[in-house]
């Protein structure tokens, strides 16, 4: 059941036999959206040959725009501007253009809240269109009175409440660049984040609830704004102000004027908020991830092009009805919170549920006693949740009806075919497609998934490109290999959703993404297409892992254990995992004198945690006393793989500088 141990893409033969098929039922083909594969491959070549006619009418067709564009694309390779000289605003066209309408009074966001320690149940808040207008509306208000500007950054760094997604649409609404921290990340990590945007404000709350507990965020935001660097200079000396939710209601240290009560400055401002008439290329957003090497990448989207893939996205591969509930469990400190929780849904007038808490809190049944109260039909989630619920036991589904699903989606990582057959039977009866989603924060929307009344699906699969996607799979000299055979997976055209930069660093941006194949994009991912064009997608290839669904550099986690007083060097890499899809595994030798001591392990590991956010915390600590290394000094990391996964030592040990430090690296357990 463990996902495959990662290799570089260009000497795997691919092993996976999976023979199984899984065709559409004639019912719902016959009600989707798009349901057969004529209207697929017509779109599709059209998308193809004819991308700005395309995607011109597609822009026309879905957006509201106070300005029609003049051009639908401006491409100077890696820079793309799409749907030039149009004006929009985001918020206008997920809310103010159903007020007219009968989804005015419709559910938008349906939240639960995470059940109390004391088992008392959770909350529950429904938000029609009309309301959650007005509430943007009004937040959008207070963003302006407390002194911001389109153009500006503001930090989000907020539990899975509603008002998190109030602020993200608050800021599109007035044309500030939002920067949504992920709950669980550090105070280092909402410092370095706020100072490598430049943000003027954090909107917070005093805490979020989870498992029962309390994360201290306003606590952290506090920690952040104090972090110095070496000079001495405060990380966050552009932050102005710091907007707090009251969500936990336990008492938090208050430093006013600089910080405000979000209930307290509501009571000032109206609920009247015409939008800004942003240019289609405004930034919308700024969002973190990890990349192979140093600090993580503020991943760049702008507007019209990043909310026309969401929406179309949104509404073919989940073939959305106005009809559905549509739950998508990511939070919305990840891309796809952003996409499917919160833009894609409310541009097609949906309705979006969110929850607060997390799968297994207070029982295992969360997620299926949720879909039965709801009547979710449409569901949305990982395969390390999958994996997660099927060691918990069939027991759990089995207690509620899930008869509402129609549709399941899968994201995140590759998904074993053991995990994705699971999720068929137990819980989708048989009876729902199955999604499989492979895209990334860069690309702001799926690019390659079944269309689900379409596609006969393939478990692990993620199958074929959506509209206007050309993706290839090359060799190391950029040469497209033959079907069957493994080999890194670019993209060939630009599309409108594509990330335009990173933030403030141009160059790297071209070296990351744009200098491995001339004019493709590279996704970084190893994959393989099968002889029906399927694409099987492997993982990274770079020294990034999967860890539970969550992009995690080792250069990041071998920096912050170098950061601790006690560790000379470190090397961390992924083993293959069960439940996690890879975890890590530090090696890490120590500086002299100090003694490799069972605490030192915990120790390092919440040194990690606070450096980085407790996802990064390595699985395992191994101390060494040195680490394998070539004449030239380069960490062999093929060989600490093989050491982590506890496997033989296989493959060329020739340029090893000193051959008895293996034998040592086996032993690690004190
Ligand atoms: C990386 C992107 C996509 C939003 C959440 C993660 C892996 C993602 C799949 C899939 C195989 C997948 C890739 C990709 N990945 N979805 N369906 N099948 N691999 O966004 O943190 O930017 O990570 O996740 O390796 O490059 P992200």
């Amino acid at each position: 059941m463990a996902a495959k141990p990662q290799s570089p893409a260009s000497n795997f033969q691919s092993v996976l036999q999976e023979s199984r098929r899984f065709k559409p039922s004639a019912a719902f083909a016959k009600a989707a959206h798009i349901g057969s594969e004529a209207s697929y491959k017509r779109l599709y070549r059209e998308s193809i040959q004819t991308p700005e006619k395309f995607w011109g009418r597609m822009a026309k067709q879905e957006l509201v725009w106070f300005r029609p564009f003049k051009k639908v694309l401006e491409w100077k390779e890696p820079f793309a501007k799409w749907f030039v000289g149009g004006k929009l605003n985001l918020s206008v066209n997920c809310l103010d253009r159903h007020l007219g309408t009968p989804t005015a009074n419709k559910a938008a966001l349906i939240w639960e809240g995470e059940p109390a320690a004391d088992g008392k149940p959770g909350e529950e808040r429904v938000f029609t269109y009309r309301q959650l207008h007005r509430e943007v509306c009004r937040f959008a208000n207070v963003l302006k009175r407390n002194g911001l500007k389109p153009g500006d950054r503001a930090i989000l760094y907020l539990p899975m409440v509603p008002e998190a997604a109030i602020a993200m649409l608050a800021c599109a609404r007035v044309g500030v660049i939002h920067s949504v921290v992920f709950g669980g990340f550090s105070a280092q990590s909402v410092a370095d984040r706020i100072q490598d945007c430049g943000a003027k404000v954090v909107i917070t709350a005093d805490g979020g609830f989870r498992r029962g507990g309390i994360v201290p965020l306003k606590k952290n935001v506090d920690d952040a704004l104090a972090i110095q660097d070496a000079t001495g200079a405060l990380l966050s000396r552009t932050i102005e102000k710091v907007i707090v939710l009251r969500r936990t209601g336990h008492e938090v240290a208050f430093n006013s004027p600089r910080d405000v009560w979000w209930h307290e400055e509501l009571g000032s401002v109206s609920s009247d908020c015409p939008p800004e008439k942003m240019d289609s290329e405004s930034p919308l957003f700024i969002l973190y991830t990890s990349g192979s090497t140093g600090k993580p990448k503020g991943i760049l989207h702008t507007t019209a092009g990043y909310l026309l893939g969401a929406k179309l996205t949104t509404r073919y591969v989940f073939d959305l009805k106005d009809t559905d509930v549509y739950w998508c469990t990511a939070d919305v400190g990840w891309v796809t919170g952003h996409s499917y929780v919160v833009y894609g849904p409310l541009a097609n007038g949906a309705t979006s549920l969110m929850y607060e808490g997390a799968p297994n809190w207070p029982e295992p049944d969360r997620f299926w006693r949720i879909i039965a109260k709801y009547a979710v039909s449409i569901l949305y989630t990982a395969p390390t949740a999958i994996r997660a619920f099927m060691k918990w036991g069939d027991q759990w589904p089995a207690q509620h009806d899930l008869s509402s699903l129609r549709l399941l989606g899968s994201v995140g990582e590759p998904i074993n075919p053991e995990a994705w057959m699971w999720y068929h039977k137990v819980i989708g009866k048989k009876r729902c497609p199955i999604v499989d989603t492979w895209w990334q924060t860069e690309t702001g929307s799926i690019l390659i998934s079944p269309l689900p009344g379409v596609t006969s699906t393939k478990p692990g699969s993620a199958t074929l490109p959506f509209f206007g996607i050309l993706p290839e799979v090359v060799d190391d000299q950029g040469r497209a290999v033959p079907r069957n055979t493994g080999g890194k997976l670019v993209i060939r055209k630009p599309w409108p959703s594509m990330l335009r930069g990173l933030w403030g660093d141009a160059e790297r941006f071209k070296q990351v993404y744009w200098s491995e194949l001339k004019g493709s994009y590279f996704t970084g991912d190893g994959c393989r297409q099968d002889t029906d064009g399927y694409f099987w997608i492997v993982g990274r290839i770079d020294d990034v892992l999967n860890v539970a669904g969550h992009r995690i550099g080792t250069a990041e986690v071998e920096s912050a254990l170098v950061s601790h007083p006690s560790v000379a060097e470190s090397a961390v890499v992924g083993r293959p995992d069960d439940l996690k899809g890879q975890a890590l595994v530090a090696f890490v030798t120590l500086k002299t004198g100090v003694v490799a001591q069972p605490r030192l392990r915990e120790e390092l590991r919440q040194h990690v945690a606070k450096e980085i956010g407790p996802v990064a915390k390595p699985d395992d600590i191994r101390f060494a006393e040195s680490l394998p290394k070539t004449r030239s000094g380069k960490i062999m990391r093929r060989l600490l793989k093989q050491v982590a996964a506890g496997a033989e030592i296989k493959g060329d040990t020739t340029t090893l500088e000193d051959l008895s430090v293996l034998s040592k690296l086996g032993s690690a357990e004190d």
